[in-house]
């Protein structure tokens, strides 16, 4: 039977996103309902209410989200009723021509529900992400759901499904920090704290965390940032160098996603280096660089697609380092809200020293 839930709508580009009745059908074959216990305010939500992703609105928002699988349909193996998973924006198909080069980080067909949740009318939502977790339930493709340690408390395990994973990802996986490199990283808001978290984990010598906020540069040096930078105050590609022997950090991430920061992001990085934009762009936003200097700086420029992980494999991982006590991953958790508090969590976004704001249900 389709069961009636509240899930957080964005109805039309740039209005404030309500709370509304929607309808969740019965999983079909491959597919799994899911209860959400915990689900994580992220600025793609954002990005999507104000249009910047696409314009398929109405939105189902909310993709970070940890909960308990409610049903599963036909022909779903290693996944059942009861068990505690993370879901993810990557369910792997296994036959696009990334997948069949042995590169599936890069799936470019990822699964997600085919039947879709709509509202009581029939329009049928667009799920931020493929995923649509601001809901008391969810629909979703069996792959998507990632069973990791129940011990983890829900709040915390969400993050890995977006954000945090992101930024500990754009460190690992994308730009390979290893042990000894000087890394930087621009914007600590939940991904970009989570990539100096992640360049901590992988032993770099200096974590340079930069950002406006002071806040959030207090908070980036408790997560493993050996030195911060406020950006208002001081010329941030100047301060690295200082920071490097002259010479500018190993790996610099970008978890901003703005032309401006990427262009520092850019000139901050040694010769050779590699520069990781993981913050999203909108579409009007253009760079112009000198195409010399991208010849002669040499090294890499990378995007990163949700840290390049692979959450079978990853979100176990980080879980389990979690509860070692190896890895803080309860300090992303700066708030925890009710359903109606997204748009008030999407304001304090913009100012304040949030990293997350975790709808519980
Ligand atoms: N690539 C991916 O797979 C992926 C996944 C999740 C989120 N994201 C994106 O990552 C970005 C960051 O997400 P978030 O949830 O951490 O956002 P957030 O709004 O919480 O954090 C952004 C931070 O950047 C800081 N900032 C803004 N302008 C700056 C500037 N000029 N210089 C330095 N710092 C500046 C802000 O003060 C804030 O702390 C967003 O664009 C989001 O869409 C990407
Ligand atoms: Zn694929
Ligand atoms: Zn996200």
């Amino acid at each position: 039977m389709p069961q009636q839930v509240r899930g957080v709508v964005a109805l039309k580009q740039g209005a404030p996103v309500e709370v509304v009745d929607i309808v969740v059908p019965d999983p079909g074959p491959g597919e799994a309902v899911v209860r959400v216990q915990a689900c994580g305010v992220c600025h793609t939500d954002l990005h999507y209410r104000e249009g910047g992703i696409n314009d398929e609105f109405p939105f189902l928002l909310g993709h970070e989200a940890a909960g308990v699988v409610e049903s599963v349909g036909e022909g779903v193996t290693g996944l059942a009723e009861g068990d505690f998973v993370i879901l993810n924006w990557r369910a792997v198909c296994g036959e696009c021509r990334a997948c069949r080069r042995g590169r599936p980080q890069y799936c470019f067909d990822a699964h997600n529900a085919t039947r879709p949740m709509t509202l009581l009318d029939g329009t049928p939502l667009s799920p931020a992400l493929g995923i649509g977790a601001f809901a008391e339930k969810t629909l979703v493709a069996a792959g998507q759901c990632t069973k990791v340690d129940p011990s983890v408390p829900p709040e915390v395990a969400g993050l890995l499904g977006c954000g945090v994973m992101a930024g500990i990802g754009a460190a690992i996986n994308t730009g390979q920090v290893g042990r000894g490199d000087s890394v930087a990283v621009f914007g600590c808001g939940g991904v970009g704290s989570a990539a100096v978290a992640g360049a901590k984990l992988a032993g770099a010598r200096e974590v340079i965390a930069v950002d406006l906020d002071d806040a959030k540069l207090a908070k980036a040096r408790e997560l493993g940032a050996t030195h911060v930078v406020n950006a208002r105050e001081t010329d941030p590609v100047e301060a690295i160098r200082a920071l490097t022997g002259g010479n500018g950090a190993d790996v610099v991430i970008d978890a901003v996603g703005r032309p401006e920061t990427f262009e520092q992001a850019f000139y901050a990085r040694d010769l050779a280096g590699t520069v990781v934009l993981v913050g999203v762009p909108t579409p009007e936003m253009r760079l112009e660089l000198p195409l010399v200097d991208v010849f002669s700086r040499g090294g890499a420029v990378k995007s990163s697609w949700y840290g390049d992980c692979l959450p079978t494999r990853d979100f176990p991982m980080l879980v389990d380092l979690y509860l070692q006590g190896r890895l803080p991953l309860g300090e992303f958790v700066t708030e925890t809200i009710g359903v109606g508090d997204v748009e008030a969590a999407f304001e304090k976004m913009h100012h304040g020293d949030i990293l997350r704001s975790v709808v519980l249900f």
